[in-house]
């Protein structure tokens, strides 16, 4: 793999500047995707169309989309020289993305009941997403990424690794709460009760923006801020959306439930 990354960067230098320029452009594409999200809701699941292409089976669709953002990150960890990966801030940062993708790309997908087929356009972005991310994440922790000695202490990295441990508990939990509102075989929508779900529409969604943001500030590189913002903007649209339409299919639905912020929003 170090071959390959060699025949398409001339230097360091040039996939330094390439990953900054990745991450610059997920940013762009975030506020890009906050303005079409006024009007559109993300097109799978409850709100897919035929509009957005042929349906792929929801197991396969999501297995196979998710994929990329754990094989590429396996390659380029174990399969390139990946100088920082030997530094415990860089191994700790690596550990926190492959626990989250391992049970996403590998677990997830398999654990589904009865979810909506996937239209063929939102599967194929989400597996450009994957890749795009997964090599953009883990080649520069594992080969650019610089800490300085001491930063596993930092209040930084401390708060963002606890942030990240409480938002991805919240999102595993949350999808298990959904997972179990179907018995096998039925397809319908119920309402969601239990953990934060008692509070918010969206926990699954807020369980996922925290855990990302947390990401974020113990990594502290715009290459994980991308990514935070990314997530908040999609997974936080859908939560509103969500919200809303429970509310206009429920009559009995929680009235004090907020959609994605307890007490707040
Ligand atoms: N990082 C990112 O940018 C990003 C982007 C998208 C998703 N994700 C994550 O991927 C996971 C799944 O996302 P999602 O958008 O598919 O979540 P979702 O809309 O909440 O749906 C999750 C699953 O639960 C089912 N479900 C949802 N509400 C239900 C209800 N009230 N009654 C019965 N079943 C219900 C859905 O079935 P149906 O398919 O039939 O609706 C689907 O199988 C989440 O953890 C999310 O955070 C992350």
């Amino acid at each position: 793999m170090d071959n390959l990354l060699k025949s398409i960067f001339s230097s360091e230098e040039e996939e330094l500047y390439v990953l900054d320029c990745l991450a610059y452009f997920m940013m762009f594409m975030a506020l890009a995707t906050f303005f079409t999200l006024l009007f559109e809701n993300v097109p799978y699941g409850r709100y897919a169309s035929s509009k957005y292409g042929f349906p792929v089976n929801v197991k396969l669709a999501w297995f196979i989309q998710e994929l990329p953002a754990f094989c590429i990150p396996l390659g380029l960890v174990f399969w390139t020289s990946s100088a920082k990966s030997s530094q415990l801030a860089n191994q700790l940062l690596l550990a926190m993305y492959f626990c989250h993708y391992v049970q996403r790309a590998l677990i997830y997908p398999f654990l589904i009941r009865g979810g909506k087929s996937t239209p063929f356009a939102s599967f194929a972005l989400a597996f450009l997403f994957c890749l795009y991310n997964g090599y953009m994440q883990t080649r520069y922790l594992s080969h650019y990424a610089d800490y300085p000695p001491d930063w596993v202490t930092h209040p930084c990295f401390i708060t963002g690794s606890l942030l990240w441990l409480l938002g991805w508990i919240t999102n595993v939990h949350s999808d298990h709460v959904l997972r179990n509102l179907r018995k096998p075989g039925e397809t319908g929508y119920k309402i969601p009760r239990g953990g934060l779900f008692e509070y918010i529409s969206g926990a699954n969604f807020f369980g996922e923006i925290v855990e990302w943001a947390g990401f974020a500030l113990a990594g502290f590189s715009i290459h994980s801020a991308a990514f935070a913002l990314f997530t908040f903007v999609v997974l936080s649209s859908r939560a509103v959306s969500h919200h809303k339409w429970y509310l206009t299919k429920f009559e009995d639905y929680p009235k004090s439930r907020k959609a994605l912020v307890p007490f707040v929003f």
